[in-house]
């Protein structure tokens, strides 16, 4: 099929690449011109495994290309609008000013027949309101809602192989179509839910929802733990064993971030309260707060680890992502502690494989190396707040000794705390004794 992505982020340029893999015939649309240079080159301005793989082979075969004009969307059978739907400033609120840009720009551009599919997570009630718009300005054209629900980190492998399809639509057309762009996860027989638009947008916000008061849910109880001796590793792995609840998403640590799981709770709860139905979703805010506690209690892990002050102490943060295998630093909470840490007077330096230049750029203050050695070296305490491989796989002998003083804060529950401590390590975790 003959189609276009409209915002080529992470969403978009993801999801251009990997339809033009699946043999579509695909133009991928940005307004920002060096992000489609660099993307038209094979090298896309985020880290993502796999990508530069696939971007660079459907290049080569002419079925994807990348424009800043708007107008090369013309012609396509199908236009995905992947674009960003930031917080706005000031409010928890989704941005849509994009979204709405996006559409605006598209309209003089379809053709007869033409399906519009919004991928961006949207506050529920947007399609319904773009698609009014489409019968009054393009009635030749339809709308669906098909969300998207890829992870950094895996975002190639969750495109081409998802878990699930959702499909808002408003007919039956509508869906034959989109299960023509997706054939070959539907004949790999991928769960395929058709519904309506405000049904579709919700899944979305509701997974997001759901993924974070779980994370928050075991965040609490590693409080409890704290504050009792309880092991909540344990607790987890023992709750975990139950199907209903399952073991994943249930690591105690410095929390979530990330560019979705924050946004999307605010905007999800903006939303609930411009409706009527604050009450029904308050309970996120209270997932939001339980989750910008736990940045607080690693900084207040490590003033204690030093004896009640990190004034002048040189403090090694691994990790400023806010996960492994992504160079995203949106909303991170290691880069948050590392940021806390400097401001209490604490000389940090922090690394990381390789989220380091997206760091600098929005906290240019700190010290930052890309060498985990150098980190360590003179520390007198190491922080632990991403739990890349390299991190998890460190040898407490070794590591001893590189540091000034033998103390670790394990933010994310990743290290065997027995073994640091028979290296000689004061070792304190969230929630474990
Ligand atoms: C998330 C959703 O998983 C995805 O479906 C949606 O499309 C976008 O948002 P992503 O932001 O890539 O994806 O990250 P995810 O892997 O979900 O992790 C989110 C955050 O939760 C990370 O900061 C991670 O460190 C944290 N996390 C995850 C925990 O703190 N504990 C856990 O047990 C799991």
């Amino acid at each position: 099929m003959r189609i276009s992505v409209i915002g080529c982020g992470y969403l978009g340029a993801v999801h251009a690449a990997a339809m033009a893999e699946l043999g579509h015939q695909v133009v991928g649309v940005d307004v920002d011109e060096r992000k489609i240079a660099a993307l038209a080159a094979g090298h896309p301005p985020f880290f993502e495994p796999g990508l530069p793989e696939i971007l660079t082979s459907a290049t080569a075969t002419g079925r994807l290309r990348f424009s800043t004009d708007i107008a090369d969307a013309a012609g396509s059978e199908v236009h995905f609008l992947a674009v960003g739907t930031p917080q706005a400033a000031g409010t928890n609120a989704a941005d849509l000013r994009y979204v709405d840009a996006a559409f605006d720009g598209l309209l003089p551009h379809l053709a007869d027949g033409a399906l519009v599919v919004g991928k961006s997570t949207v506050p529920v009630g947007t399609a319904a309101r773009l698609g009014a718009r489409l019968a009054d300005a393009a009635p030749q054209a339809s709308l669906a809602w098909n969300p998207e629900f890829l992870r950094e980190g895996f975002a190639v492998k969750d495109t081409l192989e998802p878990d699930r399809l959702v499909y808002g639509v408003g007919d039956e057309h509508a869906a034959s179509v989109l299960d023509h762009v997706y054939r070959a996860a539907i004949e790999a027989g991928t769960p395929r839910i058709v519904t309506d638009y405000a049904t579709a947008e919700l899944v979305k916000v509701a997974a997001n929802a759901f993924l974070a008061t779980k994370i928050s849910f075991i965040n609490a109880m590693s409080e409890v733990a704290d504050a009792t001796g309880a092991d909540v590793t344990a607790l987890a792995d023992a709750i975990g064993h139950d199907a209903r609840i399952g073991r994943r998403f249930l690591n105690a640590g410095v929390g979530f971030g990330g560019g979705c799981l924050p946004k999307d709770i605010r905007a999800f709860t903006a939303r609930a309260e411009e409706l009527g139905r604050g009450d029904s979703l308050a309970f996120l805010k209270e997932v939001d707060a339980i989750n910008l506690r736990q940045r607080q209690r690693v900084v207040d892990l490590a003033v204690e680890a030093l004896g009640g002050s990190v004034f002048r102490k040189r403090i090694a943060v691994l990790g400023v992502t806010f996960k492994p295998d992504s160079d995203d630093v949106r909303d991170s909470p290691a880069l948050d502690v590392a940021v806390q840490l400097t401001g209490l007077g604490a000389d940090v330096v922090a690394t990381d494989p390789e989220g380091i230049e997206n760091a600098r750029a929005r906290h240019p203050q700190l010290d930052y190396t890309t060498s985990t050695r150098e980190a360590l070296s003179g520390a007198d305490l190491v922080v632990l707040v991403t739990e890349w491989r390299e991190y998890r796989a460190l040898d407490p002998v070794e590591t001893g000794r590189l540091v000034a003083g033998r103390r670790i804060i394990d933010g994310r529950n990743v290290l065997d705390l027995g073994a640091w401590r028979a290296a000689g390590w004061q070792v304190r975790g969230l929630g474990r004794p």
